[in-house]
């Protein structure tokens, strides 16, 4: 079986930002869509729901008990239902999560390069953002992290990405433990994003931060959306240690209504049967990214890939090509679209983004497309 086998004339048929955003001679291998089908049971799900007329409200539990079902058989660990309540979508929860347990003026921990809307919704709701970089090998870094806890301008909250995007990086269960603990010790409420966190390589482990006890101070937010490429019906989850109980009662309002119904039940068929899926999803990805090694020793000199076990993103380092712009110049010379590494954190416009969600030929092509660029 293989799941990235569909032609790119399929894929240009698509609407969705990836494959609209650039002409039609560009090969678009950047925003975090996969060039997979969807998981059947999940269409199904939704076929259903429309044929049923079922298209009002949501109700119920049914996402947030697939999740802790799901949580318990992969993890060994399960969320009591208490610990869980609906979202619309990641973004949103951290969103209103911030607004509920920060004040105008605070200062907010994030660890560049990271995910561009980390830092819009800091700096786009009149928060400050304290800056501790991942280190040189992409780790988080506790003594900064610690410093910054300390310092002058002594942070309220961490958004903290686990799997690391862009980088891949898995955090330890050592990390996490840490991180939570120094939290605890400095007031600062700890918000995770585990978006990613069934996008490992195979026999990779990845950590839920609530299956450590003595992380129970942490918030987590989850969806579906990313694991199984799902993001047109929105849909998520906050999950919350069991020691920050009072979270939940410090919502703003309406930050719990936002799930779409539809939504909801795809990604609830998702978690209950789509594990395979999204392994498999996962070999193939890890095929890509040995490919990718393969490919940038053989025909990319200058580009560094350092091949990390989490999501299906690759952080290209192309500081050693002497481009001004790498990622305007291979729109430009080599018709391949990347995402800007400069989105990710100012310090990081050197680097780019690529999406190995896509088919080894794809794949193929955007680095030759690159190499060609080069001349
Ligand atoms: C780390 C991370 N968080 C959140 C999102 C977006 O999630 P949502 O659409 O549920 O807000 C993404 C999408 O790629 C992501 O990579």
């Amino acid at each position: 079986m293989s799941l990235f086998t569909l032609s790119e004339a399929d894929l240009r048929a698509r609407t969705s930002l990836k494959w609209q955003t650039f002409p039609s001679d560009v090969l678009p291998m950047w925003v975090a869509e996969m060039d997979a089908m969807p998981l059947p049971e999940a269409v199904d799900a939704v076929t259903e729901a429309l044929q049923r007329g079922d298209t009002g409200y949501p109700y119920g539990t049914g996402y947030a008990d697939a999740y802790a079902d799901l949580a318990a058989s992969r993890w060994g660990w399960r969320p009591a239902p208490e610990q869980l309540r609906r979202a619309g979508d990641v973004m949103n929860a951290m969103l209103s999560l911030l607004l509920g347990n920060t004040a105008e003026g605070d200062h907010i921990v994030i660890n560049p390069p990271v995910y561009p809307p980390f830092w819009q919704i800091i700096a786009g709701y009149r928060r400050h953002i304290t800056q501790v970089p991942l280190t040189a090998s992409g780790r988080l870094d506790l003594a900064a992290l610690e410093a910054a806890f300390t310092g002058p301008d002594a942070p309220t909250a961490y958004l903290l990405c686990s799997p690391h995007n862009p980088t891949g990086t898995i955090h330890t269960p050592e990390e996490l433990s840490a991180v939570a603990r120094l939290c605890a010790e400095h007031d600062v409420l700890l918000i995770v994003d585990e978006i990613h966190a069934l996008l490992v390589d195979p026999g990779a482990a990845f950590t839920p931060i609530l299956s450590l006890p003595d992380a129970q101070n942490a918030v987590v937010t989850f969806s579906a959306g990313k694991c199984w490429n799902l993001a047109a019906f929105k849909a998520g989850l906050y999950i919350r240690g069991t020691e920050a109980s009072a979270l939940f009662d410090r919502l703003p309002p309406l930050a719990n209504q936002s799930t779409g119904h539809i939504g909801a039940l795809a990604h609830t068929a998702a978690l209950r049967h789509g594990e395979a899926w999204v392994d498999q999803v996962m070999v193939e990805v890890a095929a890509n990214k040995d490919l990718l090694t393969r490919l940038v020793a053989e025909r990319l000199p200058g580009v560094r890939y350092d091949r990390a076990p989490g999501t299906y993103l690759a952080w290209l380092d192309c500081s050693g090509l002497g481009l001004e712009r790498p990622r305007d110049h291979f729109l430009a010379q080599g018709k391949v679209a990347f995402n800007n590494g400069s989105d990710f954190g100012a310090d990081y416009g050197q680097y780019i983004r690529m999406n190995l969600a896509a088919s080894p030929e794809l794949i193929t092509e955007a680095v030759e497309r690159m190499a060609t660029s080069l001349g």
